[in-house]
Parts: C-alpha cells; structure tokens; sequence
C-alpha cells in the first residue's frame, strides 16, 4: 500500500517533470556532419573569433595521431591550441581540477573537446568551472551550473565514440573516487555549441570498445522509448537510432575500417543522445552508473550487462513498446503478439551480447555491495526518471543479484 502510494507521488512528480522538459529552452549544438566535418568545425572556431583554445582529450588519442589534422587545421586558422590530454575513462574532479587550472593560466577563450564521453564530459565540467568558482561536487544535479547566472566557457565537440552522445546532451558524469560514487550533472548550460560528427576518426576503435559504447546508444535509445516521459519527437529518434545500431553495429565491430557504418553509429549515437536528453533514461542507466563507481566496468559495458534484466523486469509495463521497436527493426514474428515481439527484442539483444563477448553476469559483483547498489540506484532514478515500471528495495536487490557470476 505504502509503494503504491509512493508510486502515485512518483508518477505525478514526473508528468509535471515532462511538462517542464517539453517548454525548456534547449540550445541544440549546430552539427557539422560526414568527411571532413571535425575540420570545418575548426574552421567555424576560427570563424567565432576564438584565438586560444583549450582541446580536452586523452593521451590515447594524443597518442593515435587523430588530433593532428584538427590541430593543424586550428593552426592554420591562426587559432593557439593549449593541449589537455589528462582526462581519463570515467574522469575524476582531480583531472577536471587540472584542465580549469590550464584553461585559467593560458586564459584560453573556448574549449574543443575530441574525445569518448570521459573527454566530453570532463570538458563540459571544465566549461562550467571555467566561469565559476562553484566547487564541482555542488554543481551535480539538476540545474546547478546555472544557478549564478555566470554561463560557461563555449564548447565545441567531436566524439570519437559512438557512444554516449555527450555531444548533445545536458549531462556529464563525474567520478568521486572519495565516495565511490558517480556524480550526473545536468544543466542546460553543458550543450556544446557546436559539433562534428565525423565517423572517419572512429575507424581505429577497438572492437570490444565499438560494441559496449554501441551498446550504451541502445541503452539511449531503448530506455527514451519506453521512459514515460517520452514525446513524439523523441520517439522518432529513438526509433531511428534504434534501427541505425541494428543494421550498424555488428559490421562496425568486425569491420572496424567501415566508413559508413561509423558513421551510421556516429548519428545514432547522436539521435539517442538527443532523445534521451529529453525523455530521460532509467534503471538500467542506474544501475550501471554504481558498477562504474565500484568496480570501474565501462559504461557501456555495465549497460550492456544489465538492460536484458531491467527489461525483463520493465516488460509487463511496457511490453507494447518494446514490440513497437522489435516490428521497426523486423525482429520476431511479423503477425506476433506485444508479449512475443517483447520477448524476441529482449532475446536478441542477449544475442548481440554473446556476439560481442559481453557477458550475461558482471564477475566483480560482490554479494555484500547489493544493498548499497540498490539504495544508490534507486535514489538516482526517483526524481529523474520516468522508468515504466517501479522497484522497491528489495525488487531491485533481487533484480541486480541476478547478475551475480556462480
Ligand atoms: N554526458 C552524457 O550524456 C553521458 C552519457 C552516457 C555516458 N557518459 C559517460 O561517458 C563516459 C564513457 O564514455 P565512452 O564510453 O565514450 O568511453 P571513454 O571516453 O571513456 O573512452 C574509452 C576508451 O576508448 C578510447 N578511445 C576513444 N575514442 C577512440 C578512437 N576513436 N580510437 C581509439 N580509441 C579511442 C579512449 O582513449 C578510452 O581509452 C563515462 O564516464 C560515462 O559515465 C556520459
Ligand atoms: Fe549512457
């Protein structure tokens, strides 16, 4: 009785949520797409009149020589380029703290993040911080950046996974490796400004890397279409990108060189960041987010491992739009009821997972960590996201268990 109650409260807290997500003013990043189109938006940084700019990123692809041409490109411009190469998997406030520090010394006037989600995303904080003397574990939450009035340093971005699409969402993850936890921050502010999509720079993305980022663009995908915030718009997206990672992400894992279906994973990626920006995403997310913080599973990775329980668990409350996504991408038997073509989407994303070597059990999850996993988990997803169907305690204790290795 008392959950029931609670799940009234909830579900009315998120319908006025998704009246408010429906008028906010989103600022979406100009996108510059295709062959070439990382160096027309250094062409357009140039253009803005930027003339230092800090480029976040990693040593790995420091390393990789995939900065080069835009480097140059900026240099050619007559834009100084400041490179910040400390940002690593899952970036911590201490390697957020090191890139303001150099943003500030240099008084560089944008910032130009090439990277996965842990580049965007430690840019997007850098941004923030670069205007505001605001410590960051009081700017996570919703709207906290903004609070202040102060903006953000402009931010340009070219993912090199595809992935999160932190280049085109209201959200950056940091790691608080004091309190093992992750910390989503969520601010209109953290757009970029503007982005390329070039899926050229992703043709050296290891395998194992392209399957769990692409499995994280499902996990977008999915969670916006059955979250009970979504809009029609975003089901469009939804279903789109939903179809693009289903065509795509099989051949850009064996043929890691294949242009096109990098670049038809760039613009899925891109379309479930955009409709989960506005639907919002759910338990598996989560879920997920505390195995990243406790044993450091890559997102996608976690992702990946936990959707097909999350679904199983969602599907009575949501099992007619899980057969809408299964009939857009022909999956399972054309004239199927809602509770077949559920089931056959859920059975081939197990499928793809055995494709990809992902397993079905996460190894380090220890037995002892479950409560607190649930606790967490639970108070990330209250007050943000409209899942289709709400767990308990004990329910998600039970629902995270079963992802225990024998
Ligand atoms: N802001 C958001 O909306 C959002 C959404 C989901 C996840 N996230 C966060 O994003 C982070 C994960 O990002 P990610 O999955 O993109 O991975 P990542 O950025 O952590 O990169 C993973 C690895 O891939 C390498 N790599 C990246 N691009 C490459 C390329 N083109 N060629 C070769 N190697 C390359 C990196 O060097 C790194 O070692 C997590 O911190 C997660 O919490 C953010
Ligand atoms: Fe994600």
């Amino acid at each position: 009785m008392l959950f029931a109650i609670k799940v009234l409260f909830l579900r009315t807290y998120m319908l006025i949520f998704k009246g408010v997500t429906a008028i906010l003013p989103f600022k979406w990043p100009e996108t510059f797409d295709g062959a070439g189109s990382s160096l027309e938006l250094c062409r357009h940084i140039a253009a803005q009149g930027h003339k230092k700019v800090l480029l976040v990123t990693d040593e790995m692809l420091a390393k990789l020589g995939l900065l080069d041409g835009m480097q140059a490109e900026l240099a050619q411009q007559g834009v100084e380029v400041l490179l910040y190469s400390g940002v690593q998997p899952d970036p911590t406030i201490a390697q957020i703290e090191a890139g303001v520090t150099m943003l500030k010394e240099n008084g560089c006037q944008a910032i130009l993040a090439v990277g996965g989600g842990s580049s965007i995303d430690a840019a997007k904080v850098i941004a923030a911080r670069g205007k505001s003397d605001k410590p960051i574990q009081k700017m996570t939450g919703l709207f906290k950046v903004t609070l202040g009035f102060k903006g953000v340093v402009p931010l340009y971005a070219v993912p090199t996974t595809a992935g999160t699409g932190s280049e085109v969402t209201i959200a950056a993850v940091v790691s608080d490796t004091e309190a093992q936890r992750k910390l989503p921050m969520m601010d209109l502010k953290l757009m970029p400004v503007a982005v390329a999509l070039d899926g050229a720079l992703m043709t050296g993305l290891p395998a194992h890397i392209t399957a769990a980022t692409g499995m994280d663009a499902l996990t977008h995908a999915v969670e916006a279409y059955i979250s009970r915030n979504a809009m029609k718009k975003t089901d469009v997206q939804a279903i789109e990108a939903t179809q693009l990672i289903m065509q795509n992400l099989e051949t850009a894992v064996s043929d890691g060189s294949n242009v096109a279906a990098r670049d038809a994973m760039t613009k899925a990626s891109n379309l479930a960041g955009r409709a989960f920006t506005q639907a919002g995403v759910g338990y598996v997310h989560a879920i997920a987010h505390n195995f990243g913080a406790l044993y450091h599973t890559p997102h996608g990775l976690a992702n990946a491992i936990v959707m097909p329980y999350v679904l199983d668990y969602s599907k009575p409350n949501c099992a007619g739009r899980l057969a809408d996504l299964a009939r857009a991408c022909n999956i399972g038997p054309a004239a199927g009821s809602d509770e077949q073509l559920a089931d056959a989407f859920i059975a081939e994303i197990r499928a793809m997972k055995a494709k990809f070597d992902i397993p079905e059990k996460l190894a380090a999850l220890q037995q002892s960590d479950i409560p607190k996993i649930a606790t967490a988990a639970l108070q990330e997803a209250r007050f943000t996201y409209a899942v289709p169907k709400y767990m308990d305690k004990a329910t998600c204790e039970r629902v995270v268990g079963q992802m225990l290795a024998a």
